[in-house]
């Protein structure tokens, strides 16, 4: 197999549009937070129907941002799901709170509600969803839950970016949303995040303490309209979107429906033909009828028990007939690092059924008609020969 062989697991859908308008912005002499932007700014939030949207360097920065600019500290729970990246629980350990556990629902990935109201104690703040996979999460139940406890939802909408729920997009649900553009989502800047609110105090509060925490438009103050004078009023961070990437999401942006019709019309095509094999199980089983689901993931659950070999190898497998494959994710109390929770193996039963059975498979704009084949055939073949 030649490296050309190799279908990579994602790619990027970057094309001249992109390269023009980063180098407009490169030859501007403007290339960090400017009117760029503002600009991809307002688009977002005229696109996800939220009143403000903030742009930061990362998905990560947005769920920190959000979760510090409430006052969410030590002492306070965060509730959401151990099938995510460690990203999630990475921004609640940032404020010092705590993050608490609650199992997927194994018919969609997501948090699962019914799960929800027993977890939550008098420290319980903030309820952290996760559209996992591009699925959205059953909002009603969850905005409900927080209404009757008083808790503020956020949610990470890092593979969501399009995605909505009984017709409205994703971002301009909850209290807050961070969306993630890192290289390999459905919009990408390379890096890059946004906040999306209709609360404008907190899109203040959030655009202040993305830039040293420094007050009113501190990125004005190297422009002819702008002062020298600045005041820095509490602890702030360096999270903000430079113009440079900014430039490369308006583009992206007007292309994301386009891009995410492409994603649906492959997983529609995966579905079909991943239902007949009858060593897996396409998932989800079926899309809500609530949502719109934008196939960030497209991921197989093998049936162990027909193969004679296990998930790792039938990774293993892929790999070496030249398919890119992943697996979301690892579960979050699996890693060294969150042993000290207390959390054990066994604790959160669907999760980890899922994952001792998912692969990720290839799933872009760009592949083409054949490599959506190729990933058809491959998967086939590896499980034939494999099977019980
Ligand atoms: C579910 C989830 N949340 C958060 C993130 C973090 O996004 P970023 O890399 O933009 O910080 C990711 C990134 O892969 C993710 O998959």
């Amino acid at each position: 197999m030649t490296h050309s062989d190799f279908l990579p697991y994602a790619l990027p859908a970057l094309d001249e549009q992109e390269a023009q308008a980063v180098l407009e912005v490169l030859r501007s002499g403007w290339l960090t937070t400017g009117p760029k932007t503002k600009q991809f700014e307002e688009a977002f939030a005229r696109y996800t129907g939220a009143a403000h949207a903030v742009a930061v360097n990362s998905c990560t920065a947005a769920m920190h941002l959000v979760l510090a600019a409430w006052g969410i500290t030590h002492g306070d729970e965060v509730i959401t799901t151990p099938l995510t990246f460690c990203a999630t629980i990475e921004a609640i350990e940032y404020v010092g709170a705590r993050p608490v556990l609650v199992d997927i629902d194994p018919a969609t990935g997501n948090i699962d509600p019914n799960g929800i109201e027993q977890a939550i104690t008098p420290r319980t703040r903030v309820l952290l969803p996760v559209h996992y996979g591009g699925l959205p999460c059953e909002m009603d139940a969850i905005m409900d839950i927080a209404a009757r406890h008083s808790l503020r939802v956020l949610e990470d909408a890092a593979h969501a970016a399009g995605a909505a729920y009984k017709g409205r997009k994703i971002g301009a649900i909850g209290h807050a949303t961070a969306f993630s553009f890192y290289a390999n989502k459905n919009m990408t800047t390379g890096e890059g995040g946004m906040i999306t609110t209709n609360n404008p105090e907190l899109a203040d509060r959030c655009r202040i303490l993305s830039l040293h925490g420094i007050s009113r438009d501190a990125w004005k103050r190297y422009t002819a309209a702008g002062s020298w004078y600045y005041e820095v009023t509490e602890l702030g961070y360096k999270y903000n979107m430079p113009d440079v990437l900014a430039a490369i999401g308006l583009c992206q942006l007007h292309k994301l429906d386009a891009l995410n019709a492409r994603r649906q019309a492959i997983a529609e095509q995966y579905h079909r033909a991943f239902g007949e094999m009858d060593f897996l199980e396409p998932f989800p089983p079926a899309v809500p009828d609530y949502s719109t689901h934008v196939w960030h993931l497209y991921t197989i659950l093998l049936r162990l028990e027909t193969l004679r070999i296990g998930r790792d190898q039938f990774i293993d497998e892929l790999k070496a007939r030249g398919i890119g494959v992943s697996v979301h994710y690892i579960p979050i109390h699996f890693h060294p690092h969150y042993q000290g929770y207390g959390w054990r193996r066994g604790d959160f039963p669907h999760t980890e059924a899922y994952y001792a059975r998912t692969i990720s498979l290839p799933l872009y704009p760009s592949m083409t008609d054949a490599d959506v084949s190729r990933v058809m055939e491959t998967v086939y073949e590896v499980g034939t020969q494999w099977r019980r």
